[in-house]
């Protein structure tokens, strides 16, 4: 891989729907995204966008869950295969409760077809980024853990079935204000764990929060809705090594403030609801 090359490439996608009367919506058109691979670090990308405008859609393209109607997905440069494991973690906790937490992480890997020598030392690395190996022997359901533990067991699997691409799909969104806000410190955690093990995985990340898009974001991509596509790249100049102190900095303020600006005038536009 080199620098340029892109890890994941949307383009030309539309979708539309048809209903039972034959009648056709379409819910997205001319989007193209173009998400370059950063050797050693990778790249957090945060979309963010009116409820609708069909973020979880993109995602599922990404995850090879849905096609779109039309357009290409490419991942590495070649159209994306039904082989490529890409994780992803949903807002509802997506682990399976009957099994334990080092279980949930280590069927992952048996669905990758890793050897069964190789799962568990694999597995317990991932627990450990995650600071779960307190945990790693207890069932993967509430309340034997919180909804931030479980939230990072999601984050363990998934970067187990592919540590270099991670979806997330609102995933501090059922979580209260506080577990939330230390996710998020969570999350860069593994995401700096991750370079220090020579892992550069690229992070996209769907969320209403605009303060936690500028948090975690090195770019963030708004789109509009009716038809969805993107139309607005900022890209976020702060260390990318952050901690929360920097929320206090002029410019963190700036482009939350810049970003909900671009939001509002997006909403009056179409005269639809935005949230976030
Ligand atoms: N099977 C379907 N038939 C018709 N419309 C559909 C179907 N699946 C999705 N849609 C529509 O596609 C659009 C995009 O949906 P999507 O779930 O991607 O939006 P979203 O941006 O993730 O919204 P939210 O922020 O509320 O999660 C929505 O308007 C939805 O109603
Ligand atoms: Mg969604």
């Amino acid at each position: 891989m080199t620098a340029t090359q892109g890890i994941i490439e949307l383009k030309d996608i539309g979708q539309w729907y048809v209903d039972e009367k034959g009648q056709k919506t379409v819910v997205i058109e001319d989007f193209n995204l173009m998400v370059e691979n950063v050797p050693k670090r990778g790249q957090f990308i945060c979309l963010l966008g009116p409820s609708g405008c069909g973020k979880s859609t993109v995602l599922r393209y990404i995850a090879g869950l849905q096609k779109p109607s039309e357009g290409q997905v490419l991942l590495y440069g070649k159209p994306r295969k039904e082989e490529d494991h890409v994780g992803m973690v949903f807002q509802q906790y997506s682990s399976f409760p009957w099994l334990t937490v080092l279980d949930n992480v280590t069927l992952a890997l048996e669905i990758k077809g890793v050897p069964r020598k190789q799962r568990r030392e694999q597995a317990m690395a991932y627990i450990q980024a995650c600071d779960l190996e307190k945990h790693a022997e207890k069932y993967a359901q509430y309340p034997i853990l919180s909804g931030g533990q479980l939230q990072r067991v999601a984050i363990a699997r998934s970067l187990v079935s592919n540590p270099n691409l991670l979806l997330m799909d609102e995933p501090f969104g059922a979580l209260d204000v506080n577990t939330r806000l230390r996710m998020q410190e969570m999350l860069m955690t593994i995401w700096e764990r991750l370079w220090h093990i020579n892992t550069a995985t690229t992070i996209v990340f769907v969320t209403h929060d605009i303060p936690e898009a500028v948090y975690l974001g090195t770019d963030i991509y708004i789109m509009q809705a009716n038809p969805g596509k993107i139309v607005h790249h900022i890209a976020i100049d702060l260390p990318f090594d952050k901690t929360r102190q920097v929320k206090r900095d002029p410019r963190f303020v700036q482009y939350v403030y810049g970003i909900e600006d671009k939001m509002m005038a997006l909403s009056q536009q179409k005269g639809v609801a935005v949230s976030g």
